[in-house]
């Protein structure tokens, strides 16, 4: 099995996995043969990217890092909490203790399933198709943050803690301008300084709830530092940066560049990748850095990637560690079709590399 992004997701391809609304809803089951009008429909709700079966791609096992319902529970949870405290007025059933026992146990979930994953490795889905959406965002970081909690041997507490903190880091960003957050070109002074004030602005709206730790509304309040003083709001420097922070600006970085935004494409993974490189210990964290290389695979089985000769490939092992090119098994010519397939080992593959991501 494969994943393909929807848009090259072409009728007679046979769905692997159920597709689910964002409520954990089943859209179409798993075996079902996509139509055009299937291929419409999920267009239509959203749906980026679907895994499929394929012949040359049948001994792929994709496995979700987090099950499906459970991220579309986080993902609801997600949306309804940040709207909520974004609109500064809560409903009686946002009072204090709700955020903690509604999250909470979705978290300690959520934290489970990627401790049995291994720290979940290989199994990442991608991040480079989700959206530049906040809670989309938000949901995706947090399962990177708790991948590097996990393999930093946090505590449940803390690892609780790091998760609800990462989930509504962006959380100020509610009270920034809609035109100033999706302008697509040059941000004016100004307007850069509304869009920094929104670790201010989330840190207070979590700091004035009761259940919600200092530590995870730390994580609002300074993602944005960075270890040499060149981040806001306060250009903090090393150690005076909260651990927890530290990590969250590692994903939230990467995250950022993958994701497509208004005013650029994205970077190929291992383009983003080598940016954190390179940004390791004088912007970004050590500690944080090392952990994002030793536990996620920036190229996940079963993605889809064009080659630079043109040939479609799926990933069929992936890679951590220094060296992040996976070894791929290239299955269709640039017209589409099917070839006799080839597996090539990117990392001694001076003359072919990856073109683009098509999942
Ligand atoms: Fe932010």
């Amino acid at each position: 099995m494969r994943w393909v992004a929807l848009k090259y997701v072409k009728p007679g391809f046979v769905l692997a996995q159920r597709v689910s609304d964002e409520r954990g809803r089943t859209l179409l089951a798993q075996g079902i043969v996509l139509s055009e009008s299937y291929i419409r429909r999920l267009n239509r709700v959203g749906v980026r990217a679907v895994c499929i079966h394929d012949r040359a791609t049948d001994d792929v096992i994709v496995n979700e890092m987090v099950a499906e319902p459970t991220k579309a529970e986080l993902l609801t949870l997600t949306y309804d909490t940040l709207s909520e405290l974004g609109s500064g007025h809560f409903s009686p059933k946002m009072k204090p203790t709700f955020l903690r026992k509604k999250l909470g146990p979705l978290l300690e979930d959520v934290i489970q399933q990627l401790r049995e994953g291994n720290g979940a490795g290989e199994q990442l889905g991608s991040v480079y198709i989700a959206d530049g959406e906040l809670f989309h965002h938000s949901v995706n970081v947090t399962f990177y943050v708790l991948t590097l909690g996990l393999y930093l041997n946090l505590p449940k507490d803390d690892l609780l803690n790091l998760g609800i903190g990462t989930l509504l880091h962006d959380v100020g960003k509610l009270r920034v301008r809609r035109e100033v957050l999706q302008k697509p070109g040059r941000l004016t002074p100004e307007e850069f300084r509304e869009i920094q004030m929104h670790s201010q602005y989330g840190f207070e709206i979590l700091s004035a709830l009761a259940d919600i730790s200092a530590t995870s509304a730390l994580i609002a309040l300074q993602h944005h530092e960075r270890m040499d003083g060149s981040g806001y709001p306060n250009g903090l420097m090393g150690d005076q940066i909260h651990l927890f922070s530290q990590l969250t600006a590692v994903v939230d970085v990467y995250e950022a560049l993958t994701a497509n935004r208004v005013y650029r494409q994205a970077y190929l993974p291992h383009e983003a990748f080598g940016l954190i490189m390179r940004d390791r210990g004088t912007r970004l964290s050590t500690v944080g850095v090392d952990a994002f290389r030793e536990t996620i695979s920036i190229y996940p089985l079963g993605m889809s990637v064009r080659l630079t000769n043109g040939d479609l490939a799926v990933v069929i092992q992936a890679s951590a560690g220094n060296d992040q090119q996976p070894v791929v098994r290239a299955i269709e010519n640039a017209r589409g079709e099917p070839i006799r397939p080839y597996e090539l080992d990117l990392r001694n593959s001076p003359d072919i590399q990856i073109e683009t991501c098509e999942s």
